[in-house]
């Protein structure tokens, strides 16, 4: 497996990967590599020649410095998980490398972006959508793929790709959970393991407004209080938003209709915060 930290060696790289004739798939993500980056991986070596991983903590999405300063830094175990994947190439430039002093531009997000997590974490969105350009320049990918964990993430990604014009496919892959329902994260090793088995209650919230959308009750407010029954069974739980929106605007709705739509929430336990969503099927 190549390890590369400079942009250029990434992108050299990449283009002779292309001037072969093989297909190069992009996998971005913070490192402290879990099953559910596993997975994304893991469709990405299905669907491409070759495979790049970039691990990359990226200060300029989180709001939070503690958050910043408490994520796990894994490099070693991370190289290792790539290793025995079959990962081909595996991006990690420094902090410096990444923004080095004078560094002042930034993509914008739109609309997408404005309510969920941009109500509670502003610029997170133009942090990502800064650093995820950074990283497509780098590892220039046919493919790249990002969890359906992260849904509003997915589509500012989405619009950015399309607004762009940058030609790069991007895969959503579902949501990897633990047998118990809850979504993995890296931020779940920050739980203790009473938080961790309460925090299984955010997914079965989820679950029970959709078995009453399976029976017919399609208002935004029975749905949320539906799934606000079961988090109330939680005290320690802080909910800061629990929203029913169309997934291709992210506009909080009063009714579902015809549109594909979605139930997020995200959740404090203690100061770890967790996201999760799902979509209303029958
Ligand atoms: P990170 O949180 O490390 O996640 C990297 C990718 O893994 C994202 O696409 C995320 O949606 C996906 N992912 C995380 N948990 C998942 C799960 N349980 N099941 C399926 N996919 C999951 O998201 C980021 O990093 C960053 O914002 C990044 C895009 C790398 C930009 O810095």
């Amino acid at each position: 497996m190549k390890i590369f930290v400079q942009p250029d060696e990434m992108r050299d790289w990449s283009r002779q990967q292309r001037a072969n004739g093989l297909s190069t798939g992009c996998v971005p993500t913070m490192g402290a590599l879990h099953e559910g980056h596993v997975s994304l991986i893991e469709v990405a070596l299905r669907d491409c020649d070759r495979v790049i991983v970039t691990v990359f903590v990226n200060s300029l999405q989180f709001n939070n410095p503690d958050d910043y300063f408490n994520y796990p830094q894994l490099m070693d175990a991370d190289t290792q998980i790539c290793r025995d994947l079959g990962v081909d190439a595996l991006y990690c430039p420094s902090p410096q490398t990444m923004y080095p002093s004078g560094f002042e531009t930034h993509v914008l997000p739109g609309p997408i972006s404005f309510p969920l997590e941009g109500v509670c974490r502003p610029d997170h969105f133009t942090g990502v959508a800064t650093v995820v350009t950074k990283l497509f320049n780098a590892t220039q990918p046919d493919r790249a793929y990002f969890g359906l964990k992260d849904i509003q993430q997915l589509a500012v990604i989405e619009r950015m790709v399309t607004d762009f014009d940058l030609g790069i496919k991007i895969i959503s892959v579902p949501t990897v959970r633990q047998p118990d329902g809850l979504a993995l994260s890296s931020r779940n090793d920050r739980l203790t393991s009473d938080q961790k088995d309460k925090a299984s209650m955010i997914y079965r919230g989820l679950q029970a407004a959709n078995e009453s959308f399976k029976n017919g009750e399609r208002m935004s407010s029975a749905l949320k209080s539906i799934a606000n029954e079961v988090y109330a069974k939680i005290p320690e739980a802080r909910i800061e938003y629990i929203e029913i929106f169309e997934a291709h605007n992210f506009i909080p709705i009063a009714e579902i209709g015809v549109n594909r739509s979605i139930m997020a929430v995200a959740v404090w336990f203690g100061d770890v915060r967790l996201i999760d969503n799902i979509e209303f099927a029958m």
